[in-house]
């Protein structure tokens, strides 16, 4: 039996009168890598946000690991503590913090008498960045967020995600705006992150980078999931073709 990492069932989600989920049902299991797509304004950022417990969501039921969620009490804690990591659109990182101070924010290594263990969270933020392979000259554990290039700030929430072995990696557009290097340090990341058996779900506009890492693709239009297609059933040009027609459909 395959272990689903995450189970959405009949999401919905009102920004007053505005409608931007409807009956949203999407499941993802370990190790599968799947690729949120659609247009601009379809709904993929605030549904990552909702499964991150930044957003709350007026009816509907979220299983995390097995695990059902009580949609009262669900926050950004309680999804982390499930596995949940997320790398959002926008800087998610405090930016006057440094590097490892923000690598173990709500998340402290502690001594046996309950203090923050500062030299054990260096150590582990040293090495994460040497695993990261940051190359940039401003960058090491002492930096502060806001010296970091936009690679290197992806690269961090990606490494926060390693560090803490997050079940379900949320990934919101990770690659726009970087270089070539930086794009394939993320691609690659996420390759890894499968070859682990962790699950990750990727927002993108790039259907290279989609058609690349995705095991499947689900398409968005207006607040609704219009199309779903496994990437072992076609080519990236029959899958381009769908989508056009997918998103075309919903709009007509
Ligand atoms: N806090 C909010 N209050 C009101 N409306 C919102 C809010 N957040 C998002 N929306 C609306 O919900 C819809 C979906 O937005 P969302 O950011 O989820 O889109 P998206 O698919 O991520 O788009 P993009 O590809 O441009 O990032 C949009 O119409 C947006 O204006
Ligand atoms: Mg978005």
């Amino acid at each position: 039996m395959c272990s689903k990492a995450l189970v959405l069932t009949d999401i919905n989600k009102w920004f007053g009168p505005i409608h931007a989920l409807r009956n949203i049902n999407l499941s993802i299991n370990g190790g599968e890598v799947v690729a949120l797509l659609g247009d601009n304004g379809a709904g993929k950022s605030t549904l990552i946000k909702l499964i991150a417990g930044i957003e709350s969501f007026d009816s509907g039921h979220i299983t995390i690991q097995n695990k059902s969620i009580d949609k009262q009490g669900y926050n950004v804690k309680t999804a982390r503590k499930l596995g949940i990591e997320t790398v959002y659109q926008s800087g998610s990182l405090g930016e006057q913090q440094s590097v490892w101070r923000n690598l173990f924010l709500g998340r402290h290594i502690r001594t046996r008498l309950g203090f923050i263990d500062q030299k054990q969270e260096r150590q582990q933020a040293q090495q994460l960045l040497q695993k990261l392979d940051f190359r940039g000259i401003g960058a090491n554990i002492d930096s502060c967020i806001s010296q970091l290039s936009g690679g290197e700030r992806q690269g961090l929430a990606i490494g926060r995600a390693m560090l803490f072995n997050a079940k379900l990696v949320i990934l919101d557009e990770p690659t726009t705006a970087l270089s070539l290097g930086e794009v394939e340090k993320v691609l690659h990341f996420i390759e890894t992150l499968k070859a682990q058996h962790r699950a990750c779900l990727l927002i993108t506009h790039n259907m290279n980078d989609a058609y690349r890492v995705a095991d499947r693709f689900v398409v968005m239009d207006r607040g609704t999931i219009v199309a779903e297609y496994n990437k072992a059933d076609m080519d990236q040009q029959s899958l381009q073709h769908a989508l056009l027609t997918a998103v075309g459909r919903g709009a007509a």
